[in-house]
């Protein structure tokens, strides 16, 4: 494990984020939703703002200066994100609105081309409803199956449970790398080999994994990785869907429009070649250039040193929280990060949220897009403080001191 950073680099970092300096209710802000999405730091905001002020042009179009910049500099934003997780071609990286909507691409064109009535395709208990409704679409219209692989207690996949149901019917394997509502790390290297030895492609959940620690593709030999920028602070509303260029060249378009053609007649359309096919449309430009800008940010402080940071403010906040014993922990798996999901007693998730948010420390409550998980526990929701490099211990001690208020009031 690497090196933490330390408190004098967290100080420094944190002005890079103008947003940490602000208060709520008169108190300083305690940003504790990170899971949700990350805060932005100067130079992506920067620029984004350089973008619009200097070079704004159509990409792909125009043999003008400006398009010629605008285009150099979103191609560059593909290499620095086919570096960040090593992948093997650019072309293997696809821009899309974010993990919803690259989940979507793979499950409407995948099952569009391989799944049949009787097929099925396997999930997890612990899914995001962006990996289990787009499934449950096309399972729908193909008259295939959506099974599912259960979680024990803690929280931890049940690969007992994988093996029995990784059978000949399954055509393909969609799981998240971390879960969002437990923070539980899944084997999805063992998922991925198991689905491999049976010819199963997998496709990952990246969206709560990447921010953390360092994915390679390739290592994890995943068929698809979806992904958002938000989470990686970069902005919203841009993601990216890995996929082998083998399976990408295999799937068909997602959608229609410019730049996914090659050449358009009333007969015929003979598609773009990878990544275009899968881009129509004006993309979003200043998306791409921005997460560029983000990855580099990530990569002067490291990514393991960011893993490492993360980890140890999570220990201190789990040993901490501990020792409270109004806390009931929702997950508690051996391997995990980034989040705490919790409740106070038999105090509603909001209410608790909503004292925490009075005293300034912003987390999520409700089921965080994972009704099922919250159905397996029979909650209504929890309470989620997820962290982010630039969290701090007094940040930490400013929610416990706040959870023992809220505990006063509420139970
Ligand atoms: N999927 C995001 C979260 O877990 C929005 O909060």
């Amino acid at each position: 494990m690497s090196d933490i950073l330390s408190k004098q680099e967290i100080k420094e970092l944190r002005k890079d984020f103008p947003i940490l300096e602000r208060t709520v209710y008169g108190l300083p802000l305690v940003y504790f939703d990170n899971a949700a999405t990350a805060q932005k730091p100067l130079p992506v905001l920067d620029s984004i703002e350089k973008y619009y002020r200097e070079y704004n042009a159509n990409v792909h179009r125009g043999v003008h200066r400006l398009s010629q910049e605008a285009t150099d500099a979103f191609e560059e934003a593909r290499k620095k994100i086919a570096v960040f997780i090593d992948a093997k071609e650019e072309k293997e990286i696809i821009f899309t609105k974010g993990t919803t909507e690259a989940i979507n691409l793979v499950a409407s064109s995948f099952g569009k081309q391989f799944l049949h009535e009787g097929d099925s395709v396997l999930i997890s208990a612990m899914e995001h409803h962006s990996n289990i409704v787009p499934w449950q679409i096309i399972c729908e219209e193909k008259k295939a199956k959506l099974k599912v692989i259960p979680f024990n207690e803690a929280g931890e996949l049940r690969m007992d449970e994988f093996d029995k149901l990784l059978d000949d019917t399954v055509k393909i394997v969609a799981v998240t790398y971390i879960s969002n509502s437990l923070g539980t790390i899944n084997p999805v290297e063992e998922i991925i080999a198991k689905a491999h030895a049976k010819n199963i492609p997998v496709l990952i959940d990246g969206a709560q994994a990447t921010p953390h620690f360092p994915v390679s593709v390739q290592k994890l030999d995943a068929d698809f990785m979806a992904f958002s920028a938000h989470k990686i602070y970069g902005p919203t509303g841009f993601g990216i869907l890995y996929g082998k260029e083998a399976w990408l060249n295999k799937l068909p378009p997602y959608q229609g429009g410019g730049e996914m053609i090659k050449s358009v007649s009333f007969e015929k359309t003979i598609y773009n070649e990878l990544p275009f096919k899968f881009e129509a449309g004006t993309p979003d430009i200043s998306g791409a250039i921005a997460f560029g800008a983000a990855i580099d940010y990530i990569n002067n402080i490291g990514i393991e040193k960011i893993h490492a940071t993360e980890n140890a403010l999570l220990q201190y906040a789990l040993q901490k929280m501990k020792a409270l014993p109004q806390i009931r922990f929702i997950g508690e798996a051996k391997n995990r990060s980034g989040l705490i999901s919790f409740l106070l007693g038999a105090a509603h998730p909001f209410d608790t949220g909503e004292l925490l948010d009075k005293q300034g420390i912003a987390v999520r409550t409700g089921h965080h897009c994972c009704q099922p998980v919250m159905d397996i526990f029979n909650i209504p929701g929890t309470v989620r403080a997820s962290f982010a490099f630039y969290n701090t211990e007094e940040e930490v001690d400013r929610m416990l001191k706040a959870i023992e208020k809220a505990s006063k009031i509420l139970l």
